[in-house]
């Protein structure tokens, strides 16, 4: 193999909003996969919030980073070698890696993705590694909407939000969207189904909620937290539910965040409000794929990758999942499978 292999590592821990200088890019040998091994060559790179977070040394559900190593990302890769029974040279493979053009893999962080039937790869890719059974889990699990229920999610126009309103579509609900702008809302009402989508940034969220929701909220999916948990709590009805999935509000936060404003609901609505880490479903993952994929053969659900091509543009790109300039899925493509 005569190609280079460019690696993004760890240069520095972030402090507030992601700057350029976090991440080295730099050229570097390919790797040799040991016995019960494979190397396979990066197709698709995804990009989450949770990246963000890997690069702070603040307690969380997975070690951070280490200074110095290759970024942590979900990746979708090409087989050139396999030292494992596991794997073919060309499967398509994917599962936790590194930000880099080449990179070993086991059977403990990636498999084969097997076909995919009409779905193209970039999209069951983009679907289900994570934030399909994320928000398959999070609200059918912790959710549990009911037919003729309220269900609100933020964060909408985003890669998990967007396919829990038209999950909640699917079990009878009515969905209404948060997003930041005019045209995310229009493109939930418009394209997905959704019921209603306000504009956080133009409207007076509480006002909006009375008007979208007018028999209150029984599920809150919370994408943020922050503001907008705030204002959601104080629409919650008896019983409601709140699967905490992500707080990108306060990911680059330099001081401590305040808790809700409105925690008095919790208690006098009896609300449940409960965390989860897509990850704890991992024996489930084939469950939600299934039906994902069913969804999405019959056109019952609509999937938006938002595709950034080239390696060198990662963390250029993974800056726009913060300042709401991503709609659906963001990944980088560094070659077509
Ligand atoms: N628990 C889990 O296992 C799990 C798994 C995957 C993702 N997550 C979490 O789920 C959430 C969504 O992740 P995703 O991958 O689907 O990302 P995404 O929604 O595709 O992208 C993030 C979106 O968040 C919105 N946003 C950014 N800053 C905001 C702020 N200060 N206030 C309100 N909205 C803001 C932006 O949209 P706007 O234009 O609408 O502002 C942006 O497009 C994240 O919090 C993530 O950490 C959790």
């Amino acid at each position: 193999m005569t190609e280079v292999n460019r690696v993004w590592r760890l240069h520095k821990r972030p402090v507030g909003e992601l700057t350029d200088d976090v991440l080295s890019f730099a050229e570097e040998a390919i790797p040799a996969p040991a016995d019960g091994e494979c190397l396979f060559r990066l197709n698709y790179l995804s990009l989450d919030p949770t990246n963000r977070v890997w690069m702070s040394d603040i307690d969380q559900y997975m070690p951070p980073v280490e200074l110095g190593a290759p970024m942590r990302g979900v990746v979708c890769g090409t087989v050139v070698e396999s030292r494992s029974p596991a794997f073919k040279v060309g499967d398509v493979v994917s599962g936790l890696g590194v930000w880099a053009d080449y990179q070993v893999g086991s059977p403990a962080t990636v498999r084969p993705m097997g076909p995919t039937g009409p779905i193209p790869i970039v999209d069951a890719f983009g679907t289900f590694a994570v934030v399909g059974p994320t928000a398959y889990f999070g609200l059918l699990d912790l959710g549990e909407p009911k037919p003729g229920e309220t269900v609100v999610v933020s964060a909408a126009a985003g890669a998990v939000g967007s396919i829990v309103g038209q999950i909640a579509k699917l079990k009878g609900c009515r969905a209404v969207g948060i997003a930041g702008s005019d045209e995310k809302c229009r493109w939930l009402v418009d394209e997905l189904g959704f019921d209603a989508a306000i504009n956080y940034r133009t409207e007076d969220l509480p006002a909006a909620l009375a008007r979208t929701c007018p028999q209150g909220i029984d599920v809150y999916f919370d994408n943020v937290g922050g503001s907008i948990l705030d204002a959601c709590l104080k629409r919650m009805n008896l019983n409601g539910r709140i699967p905490t999935c992500g707080l990108i509000s306060s990911y680059n936060a330099t001081a401590p965040v305040p808790g809700p404003y409105n925690y008095d609901m919790m208690l006098m609505q009896r609300l449940k409000i409960q965390g989860f880490i897509v990850m704890d479903y991992a024996n489930r993952y084939p469950e939600a794929i299934q039906a994902l994929a069913g969804w999405m053969a019959a056109g019952k659900i609509k999937v938006r990758q938002d595709v950034v091509d080239g390696l060198e543009h990662a963390l250029t790109a993974l800056k726009k999942l913060f300042t709401g300039a991503n709609t659906g899925k963001l990944m980088i493509r560094v070659k077509d499978v």
